[in-house]
């Protein structure tokens, strides 16, 4: 709490702080309604990429867009008091180098009100991402599945097996000495996931990872069962939302079709339960 009696967001240096200690309580929000159920129980709020594909229906995130990643942010800040909110960078939005990933990541600060912004690679974009912490940025790093490498990569494969973990604990440690206040590790083997959290001294977010790592994220959408078109065997679901809704969606077009909504209840004037006749 702050001393005006606000409610104050947590801030990176908070996440980093947390390294070794309780979990962090971690997952993604596209919209105020959905941020606010989570307000109270996580850490850090991410506006994933992700919502390219679970809810603007693309085959990918690599589609997403700055402006995509601004609306959302906005709408997902509107909703959230506590935790750090983390905004991706889209695919396109940093690649080229340290400049255009500053620009980018400023926009996603100012316009979409982040705290901090998250970017896939490790080795390869720890020059970014100093560039970007010396300049006032904090970055949240992204390992081992790159999902917006999807077409070079060719699959969602999971990383870090035999001779690749050496790969990716360098990735961890160069992201984590670049300056990154936390680093995602996904869908890598729990084995390398452990090793890394033991070897860096930023927090380390699981996704298809280790309990063992210091914080977990999941995409909200599939661990409440929203979105259908495939469920990756790391996720666990706590809800049946795409059921409950299409069955709430039937009940209300039979009725409507039955002409038993609306009812009585829902009307206005001298129809209405308990209201005055009066002459027309
Ligand atoms: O875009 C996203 O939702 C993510 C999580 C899977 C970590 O990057």
């Amino acid at each position: 709490m702050s001393a005006n009696g606000i409610m104050k967001s947590l801030t990176p240096p908070d996440i980093q702080a947390m390294k070794g200690g309780e979990p962090i309580v971690c997952l993604t929000a596209y919209t105020t309604p959905i941020a606010r159920l989570m307000d109270e129980h996580c850490e850090l709020v991410l506006v994933g990429d992700s919502l390219g594909v679970v809810v603007h229906g693309l085959p990918s995130t690599v589609g997403v867009t700055m402006e995509m990643m601004i609306m959302h942010a906005r709408a997902v800040r509107r909703g959230l008091t506590r935790p750090l909110m983390v905004v991706d960078l889209p695919f396109g939005a940093y690649e080229s180098g340290p400049e255009q990933a500053f620009e980018n990541a400023a926009r996603l600060m100012t316009e979409g009100r982040a705290g901090a912004v998250k970017l896939e690679g490790g080795r390869v974009q720890a020059e970014t991402i100093r560039f970007l912490t010396e300049r006032g940025i904090p970055v949240m790093a992204h390992i081992g599945l790159l999902p917006q490498a999807i077409n070079t990569v060719g699959g969602y494969k999971v990383q870090g097996r035999g001779d690749a973990a050496k790969d990716v604990l360098a990735d961890a440690k160069a992201v984590a000495e670049a300056g990154a206040f936390a680093v995602v590790l996904e869908k890598v083997t729990a084995s390398i996931a452990e090793k890394i959290t033991d070897a860096i001294d930023i927090p380390t977010i699981g996704i298809g990872a280790s309990p063992k790592c210091d914080g977990q994220i999941l995409v909200t959408d599939d661990m409440l069962g929203l979105f259908e078109d495939f469920q990756p065997k790391f996720v666990k679901r706590y809800g049946n939302w795409a059921v409950a809704g299409r069955e709430a969606i039937s009940s209300y077009a039979s009725d409507v079709r039955a002409r038993r909504f609306p009812g009585p209840e829902h009307l206005f004037g001298d129809q209405a339960p308990g209201a005055k006749k009066t002459k027309n």
